[in-house]
């Protein structure tokens, strides 16, 4: 890991008034308020000042009764984690932590995504978007093989998720997809370790490596599970681990994401990484993957949070 520049901001007032914006009506939204009472706790503790605003229409109000400098952004998901929020507060002039309108809409949007990293050589499993048809399991068999995971294009936390052991579970996996909007990705199922890349800044953070008793690293294994295991340092041999630093680092960037974020893979068995996604906004709550990492590199919760708030300069 290359080290972590010194602190830009030295002194709390100079960060001004901080909306945090949490919440919105996204399926995650549980997941940002309790990331959101994280970072609050810890705004506090910094001695930094700030509002916290339960979505995009309550922070407008903060912006325009002239409380807010500058937007801690915590709204997993659409709105939050598309670029939208991201463009209108650049319009209206007030900076915003983490990536711009364009790398929000780009990694948010999985088919987009995936076709960039193809297009330069980030390796990345091949897919096929579904049209509102629906496929033929047998080209999907033909194809792929099975199992297969069925996505909806532009959501995260692994909701409307489903990994798929044969053709039968295909209609319900991809009725449950379409739930969360028209475009639906299907993909191979790899085999092989789970790994998570943090960002801050220009350095990545120590990789963490998950392990799960479930099929998948779904919801409950990211949110409610015990059984989840995180391993920090991940154990994999020091040139390894730099060198898929490196690539992740190159994912992020492919991706136009800025600032901070979590790049997201799977190891195989041939020590080859393939690139899930990135996330703009990852998780913050005290357990969450990119705090763990920061930890790991020495950086504790309340000077990650101060470093996220620095990218919004
Ligand atoms: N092709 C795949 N092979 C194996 N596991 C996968 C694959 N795609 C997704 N997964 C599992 O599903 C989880 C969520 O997938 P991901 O693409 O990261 O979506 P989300 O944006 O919801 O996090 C991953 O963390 C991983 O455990
Ligand atoms: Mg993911």
């Amino acid at each position: 890991m290359n080290a972590l520049p010194a602190l830009r901001i030295k002194d709390a007032g100079q960060f001004g008034q901080v909306g945090l914006l949490v919440g919105g009506d996204s399926a995650e939204r549980e997941v940002s308020l309790d990331g959101g009472a994280a970072v609050a706790r810890s705004l506090e503790r910094s001695g930094i000042r700030f509002g916290l605003h339960d979505g995009a229409p309550a922070l407008f109000d903060a912006i325009r009764a002239g409380q807010v400098d500058r937007v801690f952004n915590l709204m997993h998901g659409p709105g939050g984690e598309d670029g939208a929020i991201q463009g209108a507060l650049r319009l209206m002039g007030v900076p915003i932590t983490g990536s711009g309108l364009l790398g929000s809409a780009l990694t948010m949007d999985k088919v987009r995504s995936k076709w960039l990293m193809q297009r330069l050589g980030i390796p990345t499993t091949e897919f096929e978007v579904l049209g509102p048809d629906g496929p033929d399991p047998d080209a999907i068999a033909g194809r792929f093989g099975w199992p297969v995971f069925v996505k909806p294009a532009g959501l995260g936390s692994s909701i409307g998720i489903t990994r798929v052991e044969s053709g039968a579970g295909l209609p319900a996996a991809i009725e449950l997809a379409r739930r969360y909007g028209e475009e639906v990705i299907v993909e191979p199922a790899l085999e092989g370790g789970e790994y998570f890349a943090g960002v801050i800044g220009r350095t990545v953070l120590p990789l963490i490596r998950i392990e799960t008793p479930r099929a998948f690293y779904d919801y409950e294994a990211k949110y409610l599970s015990d059984e989840t295991r995180y391993y920090c340092p991940s154990g994999l041999e020091a040139g390894l681990e730099a060198r898929l630093q490196a690539q992740a680092l190159q994912a992020f960037d492919a991706l136009h994401a800025k600032g901070w974020g979590r790049v997201d893979f799977i190891l195989d068995a041939q020590q080859q990484p393939w690139f899930l996604e990135v996330n703009t906004v990852p998780g913050m709550t005290d357990h969450s993957l990119v705090p763990q990492a920061a930890q790991e590199a020495g950086v504790g919760f309340d000077e990650l949070v101060w470093r996220i708030l620095e990218t919004s300069l």
